[in-house]
């Protein structure tokens, strides 16, 4: 194992980032299972309601922590990062946090074309956009929705796993600092 540097203590990113780090991918998580494994399940249960509230909930939670993400830095990575480590660190980081924005906006803009309400869970409805059912714009935000549905589902994949590959296998502190 490699020697770790005085810099390499464990300095934890702050709570609130660790809390909407965890709540936001638990979220995120649900939708891409509901998502992709909508179609299958809906015989016993129909998640659609439920990934479209939760899908508008990530988009408002995801604002808010993207603006406040600017008011802080980072913990520095640790020395058994390089630099292309860390390159591809940050473009997948950058990556996600867009996705969080543009898949939940995808989702909205084209079922605000369909006949069903956007209730938040029963509560209240969601309002709707002025977007057409069979526009140019309705179809081609189900179909980004989709492709980049998929594209953020690999993003998580790759996420996780490094996640937990400088855990188990580098022994860093990079998984712990986030939780
Ligand atoms: C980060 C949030 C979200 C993620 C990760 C996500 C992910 C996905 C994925 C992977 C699919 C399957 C794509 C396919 O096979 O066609 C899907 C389908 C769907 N999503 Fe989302 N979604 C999110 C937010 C939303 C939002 C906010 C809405 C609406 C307000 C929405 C509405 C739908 C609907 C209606 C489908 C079914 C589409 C179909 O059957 O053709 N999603 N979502
Ligand atoms: C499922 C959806 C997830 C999303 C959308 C997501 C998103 C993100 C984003 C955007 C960052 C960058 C934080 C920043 O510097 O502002 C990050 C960091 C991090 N995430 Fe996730 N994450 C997810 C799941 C997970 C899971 C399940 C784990 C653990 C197994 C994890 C472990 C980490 C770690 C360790 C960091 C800090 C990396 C570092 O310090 O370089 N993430 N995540």
């Amino acid at each position: 194992m490699a020697t770790l540097a005085a810099n390499d203590q464990l300095v934890r990113y702050n709570a609130v980032a660790r809390t909407l780090h965890a709540v936001i991918a638990a979220m995120v998580i649900f939708n891409l299972v509901t998502g992709i494994a909508g179609d299958a399940i809906e015989d016993i249960w129909q998640p659609f309601p439920a990934h479209k509230a939760t899908g508008i909930l990530i988009l408002l939670l995801s604002l808010g922590r993207l603006g406040w993400r600017f008011t802080w830095t980072m913990p520095d990575w640790p020395s058994t990062m390089g630099s292309l480590k860390r390159k591809i660190a940050r473009i997948t980081h950058v990556g996600l946090y867009a996705l969080m924005l543009i898949v939940p906006i995808t989702g909205w803009i084209f079922s605000s074309a369909g006949k069903y309400p956007l209730s938040i869970y029963g509560l209240f409805d969601w309002p709707k956009l002025a977007v057409a059912k069979g526009s140019a714009l309705a179809d081609a935000a189900h179909e980004g929705h989709e492709v980049l549905g998929f594209l953020m589902a690999g993003l998580v994949v790759l996420h996780v796993a490094a996640a937990l590959h400088h855990h188990f296998i580098i022994k860093d502190n990079v998984l712990r600092r986030m939780l």
